[in-house]
């Protein structure tokens, strides 16, 4: 494995079928040629990721997106206002792609990230590119080089480093097929997407999902996490319990200390979407033996970090 700046070395293995994880927006991303199905099967491979959950493919431009998926015109106005930026299409899929890369559905996850070295080596390379979260299946998603290094350095060919992730959480996956539905929330939010095509469903999670990232159970940072409905009553549980082994994960104005990870002392929804992932990391690192934490007010950003903290505690 290396650890690479040059994004024509990125590209050198791209094209000889070999796996690079890439710094983009959300978080590090596992990528392969989307479309050469040994390199896509090595992605599955190296995750561990069952065979029936799809990869979504990254491109640089919407007429790049036309080469591998039927876009609509709302599907391209929805491209042009939020891309390059935290927002993936599931699009009818064409024939290009390979059954594979899309685990057998007729429709293909379309996202065009943003970040300076995948665009480049996108846009140089001319591959599509298929990445998904740079972790082992059901864990947390890395969002700095050495949180893929960590867990999936001896698995991979190179990860290009391009720092960390500006917004910390996985993209939102709106399905555009027939009425559109939201499968999976994330850097965008939900406010955003619905002033732009008004009242859009939030598809219920299940143990049979279209989305696995909507698996009750995922982002498990490998310690017990346990959520509380609010800081206040967290706090208030906390009193009457041996400390030593609990690692506080917050937002607000709470208390501190080396045990306490604050996600946002502003409650801003941008700072703790940023430092949700890497919270999780470090309580765990630090060797407690379990996280405490709490929902966070439902609106923005927030309403992911909800979604992600539920499924690390389930
Ligand atoms: O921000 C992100 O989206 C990151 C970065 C690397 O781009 N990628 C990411 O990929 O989170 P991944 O594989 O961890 O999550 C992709 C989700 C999965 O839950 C998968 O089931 C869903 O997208 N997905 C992919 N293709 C789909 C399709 N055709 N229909 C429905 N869901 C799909
Ligand atoms: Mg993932």
């Amino acid at each position: 494995m290396a650890l690479i700046t040059d994004c024509n070395e990125a590209i050198r293995i791209l094209k000889n079928g070999g796996l690079v994880a890439l710094p983009t927006e959300t978080v590090y991303g596992l990528g392969a040629n989307a479309l050469d199905e040994q390199a896509v099967v090595k992605v599955f491979n190296a995750k561990n990721r069952p065979s029936f959950d799809p990869l979504i493919v990254h491109v640089a431009s919407v007429d790049q997106a036309r080469l591998i998926a039927e876009v609509s015109d709302k599907a391209a106005a929805l491209f042009e206002r939020f891309c390059p930026g935290p927002l993936t299409l599931v699009l009818p899929k064409k024939e290009i792609v390979p059954d594979l890369t899309t685990s057998g559905h007729a429709t293909v996850a379309v996202r065009i990230p943003n970040h300076p070295l995948t665009l480049k080596v996108i846009k140089t390379s001319g591959l599509c590119i298929a990445a998904p979260s740079a972790n082992p299946f059901g864990y947390t998603s890395p969002t700095t080089a050495t949180h893929v290094i960590e867990q999936l350095g001896n698995r991979i060919d190179a990860v290009l480093d391009g720092g960390a992730c500006e917004i910390g959480l996985e993209s939102t996956i709106l399905e555009l097929t027939n009425k559109p539905r939201i499968l999976r929330l994330g850097g965008l939010s939900l406010e955003s997407i619905q002033d732009s095509i008004g009242e859009v469903k939030i598809a219920s999670s299940s143990s049979n999902p279209k989305a696995p990232g909507m698996l009750s159970s995922h982002y498990n940072p490998g310690i017990p996490v346990r959520l509380f409905e609010s800081l206040d009553e967290l706090l208030t549980q906390y009193k009457s319990v041996n400390k030593s082994s609990i690692g506080l994960l917050i937002m607000g104005d709470g208390p501190s200390g080396s045990n306490i990870y604050n996600l946002s002392t502003s409650y801003n929804d941008l700072e703790a979407a940023s430092r949700l992932f890497k919270g999780l990391r470090q309580l765990k690192n630090k060797g407690f033996s379990k996280i405490w934490t709490h929902y966070l007010p439902d609106k923005g950003l927030g309403r992911a970090i909800n979604d992600r903290l539920k499924r690390a505690a389930h």
